[in-house]
């Protein structure tokens, strides 16, 4: 490893402590701020409470902390990873050399990009997920800091877990897969099934292929597709799928998806979208300035929308809502640290 290379594994080193500082010592003592001033009153006393804990210099430190270094981790001028990667096209071209010629991969240059996700830094990834070459590895190295009390990608391979437990699914669909972090631990563990991951993001759906083609699998394919309009035939799936991508569309755009993955599934078929759902003000607050902290600009409407009667809108009936634990432990109700409140949508379409 060269010097320059070094300096930056320790700066994002020392990003990662101070997330994890963040998330363990800084939240909890908020919370506990919080549950000092709110006597559990009115909702009045409730947003009093909100606004008084949001003039302490604890949460404006708390605040400075999630925005700043977020940005420096991408964006800092010498060790940031976009500065990183940059500076090693090799290396990024070498890593990412499986995918140009992966039968499993289907790129389209031509595909309407929605203005959106052109016009967004989302989580202030500098350019989106369509800038560079090396946008789905930077992705992939920040999202590895971003639950701090977790195994690498655990809430995913729990998620997988609950896949495989709820139904041996044969065809399935992952909508906003990424770079497949979520797409690879379904298709590992139903192998015998047809697994399918889209995204808008060519350098992401890449890096997804390249991981791919380490693997021994060969029922997974990833294909640069819309959510909104993925083009395939009504019926396709048995299950239809997706991490993390409701709350990063516009709040119109959340039931063209409801309404798509209805589309595709067969009769029968179910749809397990996994995303946030903060219950109470408190959370929905701290949500709502991460939304601002972190460029997620659609995510206090996701918040807001009612998705059961989203999910009935569209066509589904046996509709649950059930918070989900991305580590053991995380849904009890004295879990102390910062997590984000992982949800699971589930629903099924009518036979
Ligand atoms: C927060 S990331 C989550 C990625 C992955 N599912 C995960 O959990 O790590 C949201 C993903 O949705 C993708 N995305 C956003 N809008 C999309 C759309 N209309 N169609 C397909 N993918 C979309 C983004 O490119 C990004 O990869």
């Amino acid at each position: 490893m060269n010097a320059p290379v070094r300096a930056t594994v320790a700066f994002q080193e020392l990003i990662g402590s101070v997330r994890q500082h963040w998330a363990n010592q800084l939240y909890p003592a908020l919370h506990e701020r919080y549950r000092e001033i709110d006597r559990g009153g009115t909702p009045a006393m409730t947003e009093q409470a909100i606004a008084q804990v949001a003039e302490t210099p604890l949460y404006q430190w708390f605040a400075f902390i999630e925005r700043h270094y977020q940005r420096m981790k991408y964006s800092d001028p010498r060790w940031g990873l976009a500065a990183s990667f940059e500076s090693q096209p090799n290396w990024v071209s070498e890593r990412l050399a499986a995918a140009e010629s992966s039968p499993y991969l289907e790129l389209n240059a031509d595909l309407d990009i929605p203005d959106y996700y052109r016009e967004i830094d989302i989580h202030q990834h500098p350019g989106n997920l369509i800038g560079a070459d090396y946008d789905g590895l930077m992705y992939r190295a920040s999202a590895t800091s971003i639950h701090p009390n977790t195994r690498r990608f655990e809430a995913h391979e729990r998620f997988a877990d609950t896949v495989l437990a709820h139904r041996r699914f044969r065809s399935v669909l992952n909508m906003g897969c990424g770079f497949g972090k979520c797409t690879l631990p379904i298709a590992a563990r139903l192998p015998e099934a047809r697994v399918i991951g889209i995204d808008l993001s060519a350098p992401c759906l890449r890096l997804a292929a390249a991981t791919l083609a380490d693997t021994t699998l060969t029922n997974t394919r990833f294909a640069q597709r819309d959510a909104l309009r993925s083009g395939y035939a009504d019926g396709s799936f048995d299950l239809v799928t997706s991490t993390q991508l409701l709350h990063e569309l516009p709040v119109e755009d959340i039931q063209r998806v409801l309404r798509e993955s209805f589309r595709l599934l067969e009769p029968g078929g179910e749809v397990m979208h996994l995303d946030f759902r903060p219950r109470g003000r408190w959370m929905e607050f701290l949500l709502d300035g991460h939304a601002v902290r972190n460029n997620e600009g659609f995510m206090p409407a996701f918040n807001r929308v009612d998705m059961h009667e989203a999910l009935r809108e569209a066509g589904f009936v046996d509709i649950a809502i059930e918070p989900f634990a991305e580590t053991e432990g995380a849904t009890r109700p004295d879990w102390p640290y910062w997590r984000f409140p992982w949800t699971l949508f589930r629903a099924v379409k009518p036979l």
